[in-house]
């Protein structure tokens, strides 16, 4: 709720959507939950939706174009900024990461040294499978498409096709493919 509770929204929205709306799970129900939360975003456009059981961090801070839909369990982190553009698909259970921990001093804990991160952007009709995870600072480019389980640690190419852990080009869009670079 802390998180949601950032601008604009008080705190009984927030429970709502964190304890209630999350877990609607049939049409007309998420219809709501998209109605109940659309204005807590920086951007949100018109026909966009939001799956069940999405969780959202410092949703002030997330940019949604329109037509877009975020699938059920996803987790997308605002915290340094998170931009979505038109038409966007993300598949179940994905995680978009702006935020990570300051992990390089020995001699501190990883939970003391605090937190770093930066803005992920991601383009317009660009296509997520299920579970991939996208690292802080990367920028998709438009009409990609990553492929299910991928962890996308560097920016992709506008029409590429890529998959793996790190993710890597194994196509392209426009039919070429192009699994060894
Ligand atoms: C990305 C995807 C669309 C690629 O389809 P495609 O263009 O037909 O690709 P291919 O099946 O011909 O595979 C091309 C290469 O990529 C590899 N590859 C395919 N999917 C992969 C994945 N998820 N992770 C890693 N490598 C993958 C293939 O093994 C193949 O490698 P090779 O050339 O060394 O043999 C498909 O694999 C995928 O991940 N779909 C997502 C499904 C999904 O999430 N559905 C839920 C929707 S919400």
């Amino acid at each position: 709720v802390a998180r949601l509770t950032g601008v604009g929204v008080g705190r009984a929205q927030g429970w709502v959507y964190e304890n209630l709306a999350s877990h609607w799970t049939s049409g007309t129900w998420s219809q709501w939950r998209t109605r109940l939360i659309r204005e807590t975003f920086g951007a949100f456009g018109r026909g966009s939706s939001v799956s069940f059981g999405v969780r959202l961090l410092d949703v002030h801070k997330i940019h949604i174009g329109s037509k877009v839909s975020i699938n059920n369990q996803c987790v997308l982190d605002g915290r340094e900024g998170l931009r979505l553009g038109d038409l966007t698909l993300v598949g179940f259970e994905s995680i978009i990461l702006s935020s990570t921990h300051e992990f390089r001093d020995l001699s501190m804990p990883v939970r003391d040294q605090g937190m770093t991160g930066a803005p992920v952007s991601i383009g317009s009709d660009v296509w997520l499978g299920c579970r991939v995870i996208v690292l802080p600072g990367v920028t998709i480019g438009d009409k990609a498409v990553v492929a299910a389980g991928s962890v996308v640690s560097k920016d992709v190419e506008p029409g590429a096709v890529v998959g793996g852990i790190p993710a890597r080009v194994i196509g392209a869009r426009g039919g070429s493919r192009n699994a060894s670079s």
